[in-house]
């Protein structure tokens, strides 16, 4: 650091004159450590014969270069202003919980089951565009399959804890479980029910949903790009 950085219009005062102040030499060594000609590392000692004593104000004596600093020292500029902490010191952000995208029975089957209905997309192409999209929203995903209803009231029960939001086609279940609807209504984070088909153009007993009135919002007949909507949607209420 330079001469010109440290003395910020502190007046050169002779040592004499601030030892007749009474302070004794070793404190103004320690205290008060700049005189002309400063070394390379801002070291004065016993040599010196000029101080500037108001210029401590302005020197990082607790600040030597980081080659130098104890790892886990606070700098005197990060005490006083902890912004300036270097961002490898600060606290990794804690991640934000996932967005739970759950699937019900036979979509496992999408791509082969009735393409002229749900369409050549397969499961696991739709978690693929799911996962960008999620990334592209700054979400985070997890996507899980069963065919058995238990495991989805088990990972809708998980979702209370562990997720943002949860976005569910329950396929056929969606008409008939009061078990999934029951385990819905014990969430308090938002819920989109998804159908890739429009339900009401089909047969009659798929008009009804277990799942809309325990949903925030229902995406239906829009083919598989209804869960990158669900996403947008979830991403409106987080
Ligand atoms: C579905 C519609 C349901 O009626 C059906 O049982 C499904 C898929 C859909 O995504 O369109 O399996 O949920």
């Amino acid at each position: 650091m330079g001469e010109r950085a440290l003395n910020f219009k502190a007046p050169r005062v002779p040592l004499r004159k601030l030892q007749t102040l009474g302070l004794p030499r070793l404190l103004l060594a320690r205290l008060v450590p700049y005189k002309e000609g400063l070394d390379s590392r801002g070291k004065a000692g016993f040599g010196a014969s000029h101080f500037r004593p108001f210029a401590t104000r302005y020197v990082p004596l607790h600040n030597p270069p980081a080659g130098h600093r104890a790892p886990g020292k606070t700098t005197r500029k990060e005490a006083f202003h902890p912004m300036a902490r270097s961002s490898s010191k600060a606290a990794p952000k804690a991640p934000a919980k996932p967005v739970y995208v759950l699937n019900g029975p036979n979509l496992n089957l999408l791509g082969q089951r009735e393409p002229e209905i749900y369409g050549s997309t397969t499961l696991a192409d739709i978690e693929k565009q799911v996962k960008a999209k999620a990334k592209s929203l700054g979400l985070g995903v997890v996507c899980r399959q069963s065919n058995h209803e238990g495991d989805l009231v088990d990972w809708i029960q998980e979702a209370r804890e562990k997720a943002a939001a949860v976005i569910l086609n329950a396929a056929a279940y969606s008409h008939t479980s009061i078990a999934i609807h029951d385990a819905l209504a014990t969430l308090d984070i938002p819920v989109i029910e998804v159908h890739i088909s429009n339900v009401y153009k089909r047969e009659s007993f798929r008009h009804h949903s277990t799942v809309s009135s325990v949903a925030t919002g229902v995406i239906c007949g829009l083919g598989t790009i209804g869960y990158e909507l669900a996403l947008e949607a979830v991403k409106s209420k987080l």
